[in-house]
């Protein structure tokens, strides 16, 4: 690929609302158009266009926008009871989500905090395997081991925890060294080693966890976290057969918990209620934290599970949580996840996703990997399952000399593209290297109840932008 010294390419949707006025300070570069009505997976912006979200906002809208079950939960819940302080009072809704999210869970969760999101839910399941250890005889354990691209929320002590250069950058000098540490992400197509097989290459991994253990001290480790499908980083990666089995060997060995962050993949969306159910070994967790697809995008919700021995363990000390915010348990957003949660299993919508998924994976292979497909040499990788896929591009082979995208990147290029054109999908870069200035990766995530004609639509479109972006930059 050539690179020019023509002003960048900035990566710009103009949906004919990049220059209005806003006294918000967006998180983008450009100004982001305005939606005004959403149904099932569309949206309508301002202007008129209407958009079809692939990717569910950020793989959160599981059961689509205004379905009317959820609806009616949420009208009922603000006539009800809309808030009370849970260092006060409790409330139906969150009592009954509470009893949902651990009797779904096969004895793998006895107990259930919760938080107001992702990084909410994360941050109290860095706090929680604290204060298990401060309360159960062992305040020596202060140290967390999670991996390198990774990601586990934006405040200070998750993206202490998480490890992508890129984004903690402009804040690495107040990130906390001293107790977060971190060991080789779990990305086969990038990292195992052309000669290894996969049992050597998850026995490498394992080999590193269990040195860092040593090298901390084996008594100061708290536990290890990773993502169970890996999403905001290196885009729905999932880690290879036996790395769970295998990481909760060490934990156990010596006596750490063992510690996994589902916002992202889970509570449906890779096809089973917790992603570890099917891409983790089946290996549950002694903490879990999720988030997205608990609320739909309906509230603003993420929930802390906690297992036997969690339980045990705080039952036998202060028996309570010590870590708390003010919408904890909110009754609003425990009722539209309550509700959201009743839609999943009535409507079987998990089978709907692993149906749907494989239906999205066969043909985003036949659309860019055909070997006429013009996308087919920069289309590195098309990975995931259930409804999170991820579609990985990669510029490194000799096809790319006849490109150049004058300093924008294709992954942000491509995800303006299909805004403009009436898509909306999440790019991402700088997953593909330790140093986070690598890659190019698409992801997309549907609702649960996505359709064969959407999925057809989707790849049609992605397929479009795809072809259209790479023409727009052949030199
Ligand atoms: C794995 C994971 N953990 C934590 C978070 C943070 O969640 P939130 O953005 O709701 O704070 C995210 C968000 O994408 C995530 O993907």
């Amino acid at each position: 690929m050539t690179t020019s010294s023509a002003a960048p390419v900035v990566s710009t949707p103009s949906n004919g609302a990049s220059s209005r006025p806003t006294s918000i300070l967006h998180r983008t570069p450009w100004i982001p158009p305005v939606a005004v009505s959403a149904k099932g997976s569309y949206i309508e912006l301002e202007s008129g266009q209407k958009l079809f979200d692939a990717v569910g906002g950020a793989a959160v809208a599981c059961v689509g926008m205004q379905h009317p079950s959820v609806n009616k939960a949420l009208k009922e819940q603000v006539d009800r009871v809309p808030y009370v302080y849970n260092m006060q009072l409790s409330n139906q809704p969150a009592e009954e989500l509470a009893k949902f999210l651990t009797e779904s869970s096969n004895g793998a969760f006895e107990l259930v905090g919760y938080a107001a999101g992702g990084s909410e839910a994360m941050e109290g399941v860095i706090k929680l395997a604290r204060q298990y250890f401060h309360e159960t005889g062992q305040p020596q354990r202060t140290n967390f081991i999670a991996r390198q691209l990774s990601f586990h929320g934006n405040t200070v002590a998750t993206l202490s925890l998480a490890y992508h250069p890129l984004r903690r950058a402009p804040y690495a000098s107040i990130l906390d060294e001293t107790h977060f540490h971190h060991v080789s992400p779990a990305y086969a197509k990038r990292f195992k080693k052309p000669d290894e097989s996969e049992e050597q290459y998850v026995e490498r991994l394992r080999a590193e966890l269990e040195a860092k253990f040593i090298e901390l001290g084996t008594e100061t480790v708290i536990g290890f976290v990773a993502e169970t499908v890996v999403g905001a980083t290196t885009g729905v990666v999932p880690a290879p057969k036996g790395y769970f089995r295998a990481m909760k060997s060490v934990c156990d060995k010596y006596g750490a918990l063992f510690i996994l962050d589902e916002v992202m993949s889970g509570m449906g969306r890779m096809g089973t209620m917790h992603a570890w159910e099917s891409f983790g070994d089946g290996v549950a967790p002694d903490i879990q934290g999720v988030a997205k697809g608990l609320g739909g995008g309906y509230a603003s919700i993420g929930a802390v599970l906690m297992s036997k021995r969690i339980a045990s363990g705080l039952r036998g000390a202060s028996g309570l949580w010590k870590h708390g915010h003010t919408y904890q348990g909110n009754p609003l957003s425990c009722a539209a996840a309550l509700a959201v949660q009743k839609v999943i299993v009535s409507e079987n919508l998990l089978e709907n996703c692993r149906i749907q998924g494989a239906y999205l994976e066969k043909l985003l292979k036949e659309r860019l990997q055909s070997p006429n497909s013009p996308a087919a040499p920069f289309t590195f990788d098309i990975r995931g399952g259930g409804g999170f896929w991820g579609i990985e591009f990669d510029f490194d082979g000799p096809e790319a000399a006849g490109l150049d995208f004058r300093g924008g990147q294709f992954a942000m290029l491509l995800q303006a593209h299909a805004l403009e054109n009436g898509l909306v999908i999440m790019g991402m870069t700088g997953g593909a290297s330790l140093q986070g200035n690598k890659g190019d990766v698409i992801l997309l995530a549907p609702a649960y109840n996505v359709t064969a004609q959407e999925v057809e639509k989707i790849v049609q479109m992605f397929g479009d932008s795809v072809e259209a972006v790479l023409e727009a930059h052949r030199v």
